[in-house]
């Protein structure tokens, strides 16, 4: 029994040498420690020892059972040590390593352009308000007093969808929407996409980009509408901008007027932006036609209004010095990325 022991012994030592990890160490462990281990049967086999053998044989199974296991425990140590060395020097993290810069996003010049003058407007008391890019003809033409047939038709080529749906030509379809909406006092700024049939081209796009203005209220006069346009075009342009109405014709203003500012690149005395005249129109304006406010149930004898359609990417490429409107609407990154 002595050398079967011995045996042992030299088999469990040899064998630890060869364990490599967790799962071989708990095979180990079951094989030579456990309850049904060569070491549980040789302590079994002590019945069959006379009573004078037994306590010795005991004690020497016991002995070398003992320090079976603390070569496990010690080998045991050894394996994490050496599988923890080798985590640490997996997940090395060299610091000193330059970082990878995340790309951001960033505003796209027109609606960077569209935020300042919202700012701008905002700060003399005007609401944002959105409308519905499909309308019906009801509001893109009919309310603003353009009837079937009226040869002011002619002036925006429209995309119909049907007889009477169509995308909508500019943002003064949002004008009558508010009217019918809401009491007088109201200053609203409408911003928004409009369509017309165009060719494409350096100044022109099928789809361009409006901000409308309306103010109704007692007593509102051209003067008003002249005041906030310069106090407009003052922060957008600087404090010497000047302003000037020419007239026009609008369906739905009366008088009706364009707008020019005085050339921001030149401060007026003629330059390539300006193609030599000292101005660039910026919008169109006029006051509120009655038959406008009449149809929207706001009773002319009792207010009056005015409203503004200023062209978003015309101001967006004058402020820029961007030669060719298409690249607004290319989304070339190579282009946005110097905004
Ligand atoms: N809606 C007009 C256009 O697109 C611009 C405009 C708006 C004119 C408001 C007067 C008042 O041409």
């Amino acid at each position: 029994m002595k050398d079967k022991l011995q045996a042992l012994h030299a088999e469990a030592m040899a064998a630890l040498a060869t364990l490599g990890n967790a799962r071989e160490l708990e095979e180990f462990r079951v094989k030579y420690l456990g309850k049904k281990s060569v070491f549980s049967e040789l302590l079994r086999g002590l019945g069959g020892l006379s009573p004078e053998e037994r306590p010795a044989m005991g004690q020497a199974i016991n002995a070398t059972k003992a320090t079976v296991e603390e070569a496990l425990a010690a080998r045991e140590a050894e394996i994490l040590a050496a599988a923890r060395a080798q985590q640490l020097l997996d997940e090395r993290l060299d610091v000193t390593m330059p970082g990878k810069a995340a790309p951001v996003g960033g505003l796209h010049p027109l609606n960077a352009v569209l935020n300042d003058l919202i700012d701008i407007f905002r700060s003399m008391g005007f609401d944002v308000v959105d409308g519905p890019e499909v309308e019906t003809d009801h509001y893109n033409f009919e309310a603003l007093n353009v009837p079937a047939d009226h040869p002011a038709r002619d002036m925006q080529d429209t995309f119909y969808l049907t007889d009477n749906l169509l995308l909508r030509t500019q943002t003064s379809a949002a004008q009558i929407r508010t009217m019918e909406d809401r009491k007088p006092p109201i200053r609203i700024l409408c911003p928004g996409r409009v369509y017309r049939a165009d060719e494409v081209d350096a100044t022109h796009s099928p789809v361009f980009h409006q901000v409308e203005g309306l103010v109704v209220d007692k007593g509102i006069t051209l003067c008003d509408l002249k005041g906030v346009l310069e106090q407009f075009a003052h922060e957008m342009y600087g404090e010497g901008t000047e302003v000037r109405f020419r007239p026009s014709f609008f369906p739905f203003t009366e008088p009706s007027v364009e707008v020019d500012v005085s050339c921001p690149e030149c401060g007026g005395k003629g330059c390539r932006v300006c193609k030599g005249s000292g101005w660039i129109e910026i919008l169109g304006a006029g006051m509120v036609h009655p038959r406008v406010l009449a149809g929207c149930g706001i009773d002319p004898e009792e207010y009056s209004g005015f409203a503004f359609g200023i062209g978003l990417d015309r101001l967006t490429t004058t402020r820029h010095k961007i030669s060719d409107i298409r690249l607004l609407f290319e989304n070339d990154l190579r282009f946005l990325n110097q905004f």
